[in-house]
């Protein structure tokens, strides 16, 4: 079909077959429109009424030709059906040596986003031969990634992640669009695809262009290139040496994930190795394949799925990470599995899944050890008097406000111990307390309640500003109860 105006390039492996179906289904169709017409004007024609034929014992039924009619487009739909679901299946499940491209659909754009951090907008480009996959994810609307080249096409959705992969086998450009309706522009969202060999894509890959940072910003002009990952060959899943994997682990640090995800066991949170890939069991006894939309999930709505062993402490970050930072988290913790850079479709989801997880993975990881794990949550029982405590406080508001501190995760990070993340909330009320601007400060009921509504307003002294702001998520009465709750735990001098 080359030539043929009405046939885009086939620039993919998928192109030559999807192309042969297609041509079968016109073929087929073509063959009753074309033949079935001229059967009806023959018979209009041959039995008009002015016509003298034989009209004596009509045909009620004839077994022969009631069989005929059935068998043969049964077999014809059903050779359409299972080319169709073969085809499907195999677009559906992408190799294991497959290169991830991060992509977000937003109105009217493409951002895409390669394993070693460079950027690009409304543009991919991708080596020849090799197989991309594209975890595409959007931050406004249905949007559809459509390649007609590639004769690929898959709708783009908020709040989840979509995968699509092909393998380009034509050197060139190609476009690319929207193919959903998204609003004014949605003619105009799309760009160019561009397939190069493999020494130009290497050469590209390490050209300084557009990076996003760990805070979501984007800077121009220096792309973190990794020493260790060039090669001649592109690089095959994510690693722990992708600069993309790298900025992940660096926001997890600057949020405060690692104070309770420690990577050897005993945390708060459970470990992160070698959990993207591998069956999860959960508090309610289901169990699921962490896969790329799980560890969203995780990250954004973290009480959706509590692993075995563990409470349901984790603050939930949605609407406080860009699809940017999500996205660079989940390359993180993709690096921490030896099967970060294989695609869940192709890894067995139950049982099965379970036993070989437990049988290769490094002890300490895998989903039945979570049960194991320490939980030593401490229990903070308010003092049972106003008296007690030294400061006059609500026990009732106190005692609520204590539930509230562990199910909001607090506890995670304020320790007693004064090891935490954040400082130890014992004796603080009405203690003086040293801010990072060296100023100092009365922690007095006021105090308190700005710390909890808008703690970066005023960190003290010697942390980080890594608290999530509760002013949008608590209601009144609840930062009440936890004022109370900080007031129970003693004041300045007692
Ligand atoms: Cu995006 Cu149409």
């Amino acid at each position: 079909m080359q030539g043929f105006p009405f046939f885009p390039e086939q620039a993919s492996t998928f192109a030559g077959q999807i192309d042969l179906l297609y041509f079968f289904l016109l073929a087929v169709s073509l063959l009753f429109a074309g033949v079935l017409p001229f059967v009806i004007l023959y018979l209009i024609v041959r039995y008009h009424r002015s016509q003298k034929v034989d009209r004596s014992n009509p045909m009620s039924s004839d077994l022969r030709l009631e069989l005929t009619w059935t068998i043969i487009p049964l077999l014809l739909t059903m050779v359409v059906f299972f080319w169709g679901a073969f085809l499907y299946i195999q677009m559906r499940t992408p190799p294991k040596d497959v290169i991830d491209v991060y992509v977000i659909g937003k109105q009217w754009m493409w951002h895409t986003q390669h394993a070693n951090g460079k950027r690009e907008n409304n543009e991919l480009h991708v080596p020849i031969g090799q197989s991309v996959r594209l975890i595409m994810t959007s931050q406004d609307v249905i949007h559809s990634f459509y390649i007609p080249a590639f004769r690929v096409k898959q709708d783009v959705l908020p709040g989840r992640y979509t995968t699509l992969w092909f393998e380009a086998t034509k050197v060139g450009d190609y476009h690319l669009f929207c193919a959903e309706y998204c609003g004014t522009d949605h003619a105009v969202m799309g760009g160019t695809v561009t397939v190069m060999s493999l020494k130009d894509y290497q050469a590209w890959l390490t050209t300084p262009g557009q990076v996003i940072m760990p805070d979501g910003s984007v800077q121009a002009g220096q792309v973190l290139v990794n020493t260790n990952s060039v090669s001649s060959e592109p690089q095959v899943g994510s690693s722990l040496g992708d600069p993309m994997a790298l900025a992940g682990e660096q926001l997890f640090t600057s949020l405060g994930c690692s104070g309770c995800h420690i990577m050897a066991g005993g945390g708060l949170g459970p470990s992160l190795k070698n959990v993207f890939g591998y069956d999860q069991q959960f508090t309610d006894g289901s169990t699921m394949l962490a896969d790329e939309n799980y560890v969203r999930e995780s990250i954004l709505n973290s009480a959706a799925k509590v692993v075995q062993g563990y409470q349901p402490v984790m603050p939930a970050y949605q609407g406080q990470l860009s699809d940017d930072q999500v996205n660079q988290l989940l390359a993180y913790v993709k690096s921490l599995s030896n099967r970060g850079g294989t695609a869940p479709a192709t890894v067995p989801t139950v049982g099965a899944g379970a036993t070989s997880a437990a049988a290769t993975a490094p002890a300490g990881t895998s989903a039945p050890v979570a049960t194991s794990a320490p939980l030593a949550l401490p229990t903070a029982t308010p003092a049972s008097g106003g008296a007690s405590g030294g400061g006059p406080f609500n026990a009732d508001l106190a005692a609520k406000g204590s539930q509230l501190f562990t199910n909001l995760g607090c506890i995670g990070c304020h320790q007693d111990t004064g090891v935490g993340l954040g400082p130890s909330l014992k004796g603080v009320y009405n203690s003086t307390v040293t801010l990072s601007d060296g100023s100092t400060i009365t922690a007095d009921e006021a105090y308190i309640h700005e710390s909890i509504v808008n703690s970066t307003a005023k960190v003290v002294k010697d942390y980080n500003p890594i608290m999530p702001v509760y002013g949008s998520q608590l209601k009144d009465a609840e930062v009440q109860q936890l004022v109370e709750y900080v007031k129970s735990l003693g004041s300045a001098g007692n």
